[in-house]
């Protein structure tokens, strides 16, 4: 069974039905439905007393919190506000002693195979000796430290390191450009960068370090005075005198032993940027308390984590996920995981199969467009298919970053979980911080392409333009009514804009708008997310902006005189990004065409990087616009798709433009 764009709107009329067996129910930390239903009661009844627990059973404080949440600045929402604790030491310092102390913590599969492991104690000599090592550069509490990194433990290590001296990261995801790297560590502030001289994917060797010296040549980031160099490979990098030192080089003479740092609950862990609708990415900026608790605790019930399980988030540490399920959570859970530096379909695309075997990975992690890409390649060679690997280590699967088409989780169902395993589709976003909507592998009947129910003490509903909540059966915008200890702060450094972005006027200045459009079902109230009801695109689980897009387009200046950009629906990536095109000089066709088309792929993925290459570019003599100047995006979005073009085009100055829009490069 393989998916296809049809599939995915097939949801719409799901009603498979898959309980937890009993076993799985008895043998679980939320152990059935009434549990689960116990727990809503709870934080209905006592909102913060429901709160303050889980933030006292998950979190080590230095400074017991007196308050719990605090709205008096609402919807700058402070929680646990005079509590202080180290994020570091929530996640390393509290299993000294304990029977995780001389436990695995992570094992280590690079991209050749070579697999390294380490154990909680080793872990907490790496990140006290490299803290150290930050502290001998002058990296004091409140300084915001840039890291570009690849998959590595030392990826985890640097930022547990940051954490524990009270430095704010903000980790920029490896396959971003030089512009990238150097608009964050302008808009953040960055004093230092923690970065690679290489990163290994796919058996290539591809820089990094390069990068870091292209973005700081581009300018204005003067705050950075240090760059630490992590020598993955051997192949030598060019050194600034004065600025640049190797790992080795940072780290000599320093000592394993260093006190974390205690900082206020709400003290900014880390920022990470995101794409919004409009603008340049947004700095979302997390707390350490809020974020500590619910990192953990999602991590325990949805994944359901025990003592023996060895866990395997795919995630990258660029992205939301990578700092929850794979730095901050297991690490707090005091899990074993894996930490993958590779790409799914290398050496071949049973490298997530074997690797499942041979670390007898029970607890899953991934997103559907690996899924269903890996579905692709089972489907056209038979020695990548996981029957041809030994899986029955697993026991619980999960699924994030986008909506999982029905076919798409069925065979994961079958072919990964053996028709065994619970899978948890759990909806977030960035600015959550963690899960918010997600089945429990011991309590929640599933149902296909669904992410069931909130959390317990997640406020999640479905609201009209007005915030009026809406039956079920009735699509609308999904909004979160009330505040929760992980949620974003702010916008770094833009206060307005996270007011702005995320509780507007239109709907009381209160409630916190997700950006999705979504439907709860009449039988159950469960919920299905029916993608971004603003300017963002979802390729491969990755946001990106629509605009972000069109600007680095326009930045051809040479070339191009006018952008627009829609996402279509894809097979592999969920949607693809199909820009439309006027150039400064005559409308091209034939091979001129697609030789412009590529300059101008190429163009974007290095403005912004790889994953933000359009799939399709359209070249017009104009875009379609109304009378007003608008341009008619959702006619863009029809042209995208190949339909037929049904909506009102009488106000349309030149139709001719739609029939050369309609033409593919
Ligand atoms: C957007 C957030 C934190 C998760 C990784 C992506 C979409 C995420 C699901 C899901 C349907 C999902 C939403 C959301 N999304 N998970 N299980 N079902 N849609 O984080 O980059 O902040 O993107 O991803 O559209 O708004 P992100």
């Amino acid at each position: 069974m393989s998916a296809s764009p049809s599939a995915i709107e097939s949801v719409l009329i799901e009603n498979r039905v898959f309980p937890p067996s009993e076993e799985t129910v008895k043998a679980a930390r939320i152990s059935g439905m009434e549990a689960y239903e116990a727990l809503c009661a709870e934080a209905e009844r006592d909102f913060e007393g429901y709160w303050a627990r889980l933030a006292r059973e998950n979190v080590i404080w230095t400074k017991p919190f007196t308050q719990v949440l605090d709205d008096s600045n609402a919807p700058f929402y402070k929680w646990f506000a005079d509590g202080e604790l180290n994020a570091s030491a929530n996640c390393l310092d509290r299993h000294m002693g304990t029977e995780v102390e001389h436990k695995t913590a992570i094992i280590f599969e690079a991209d050749d195979g070579a697999v390294t492991r380490v154990t909680y104690r080793e872990l907490l000599k790496r990140v006290g000796r490299f803290a150290n090592a930050l502290k001998a550069q002058g990296v004091k509490k409140g300084d915001r430290v840039l890291i570009y990194m690849p998959m590595t433990i030392e990826g985890v290590v640097a930022m547990q390191a940051c954490a524990r001296i009270g430095a704010t990261h903000s980790v920029v995801f490896g396959g971003f450009s030089a512009k990238a790297v150097q608009e964050r560590a302008i808009d953040v502030g960055a004093v230092l960068v923690i970065t690679a001289n290489y990163q290994m994917r796919g058996g290539k060797e591809l820089p990094l370090k390069s990068i870091v010296d292209e973005a700081l040549a581009m300018g204005g980031c003067e705050s950075v005075r240090t760059v630490l160099v992590y020598e993955r490979t051997s192949t030598p990098w060019n050194r600034v005198q004065g600025r640049d030192l190797s790992f080795a080089e940072a780290l000599e003479g320093q000592d394993a032993d260093c006190p974390p740092v205690s900082v206020n609950a709400e003290h900014p862990l880390f920022v990470l940027y995101t794409s919004g609708s409009t603008g340049k990415p947004k700095g979302v900026q997390h707390s350490t308390g809020g974020y500590m608790l619910w990192a953990r605790q999602t991590a325990l019930w949805t994944f359901d984590l025990q003592d023996k399980d060895v866990f395997w988030c795919t995630a990258d540490i660029g992205w939301i996920t990578g700092h929850t399920y794979v730095t901050y959570g297991p690490l707090a859970a005091g899990a074993t995981q894996v930490v993958f530096e590779g790409v799914p379909t290398y050496p071949n695309a049973g490298r997530f199969w074997q690797m499942i075997e041979r670390h007898k990975v029970s607890v899953f992690y991934t997103a559907p467009t690996a899924i269903r890409s890996l579905i692709k390649a089972a489907d056209s060679d038979d020695k990548v298919h996981p029957k041809n690997w030994d899986l029955s280590s697993l026991r619980i699967l999960g699924s994030v970053g986008e909506p999982i088409n029905p076919e798409a989780w069925m065979w994961y169902y079958k072919n990964v979980g053996g028709e065994r395993c619970p899978i948890v589709d759990t909806f977030w976003q960035t600015e959550n911080g963690a899960h918010v909507i997600t089945p429990l592998p011991g309590a929640t009947p599933l149902v296909p392409g669904s992410c069931t129910l909130p959390l317990p003490g997640m406020a999640v509903a479905v609201v009209d333009e007005t915030g009026h909540d809406l039956p079920n059966g009735a699509g609308g915008m999904l909004v979160i009514k009330r505040p929760w200890p992980s949620m974003i702060r702010t916008i770094w450094g833009d206060p307005e804009r996270f007011k702005k972005s995320y509780f507007p006027e239109e709907l009381g200045g209160r409630i916190y708008l997700a950006g999705d459009g979504a439907v709860r079902s009449e039988d159950r109230g469960y919920f299905r997310i029916t993608g971004r009801i603003d300017d963002v695109l979802n390729v491969s689980g990755h946001r990106m902006g629509t605009m972000e897009i069109e600007s680095a387009l326009v930045a051809k200046t040479d070339l191009v005189a006018e952008a627009a950009v829609v996402g279509r629906p894809d097979d592999v990536t969920g949607e693809a990004i199909c820009a439309f095109v006027v150039l400064k000089r005559p409308r091209p066709e034939g091979e001129e065409a697609q030789q412009i088309a590529k300059e101008l792929r190429d163009w974007v993925a290095r403005e912004i990087g790889p994953i933000a290459r359009p799939k399709d570019i359209r070249f017009g003599e104009n875009l379609p616009k109304t009378r007003s100047g608008k341009i008619m995006r959702r006619l863009l979005r029809s042209l995208a798709k190949g339909e037929a073009i049904t909506q009102d085009t009488s106000t349309l100055e030149n139709p001719a433009i739609l029939d050369q829009l309609a033409q593919t490069n």
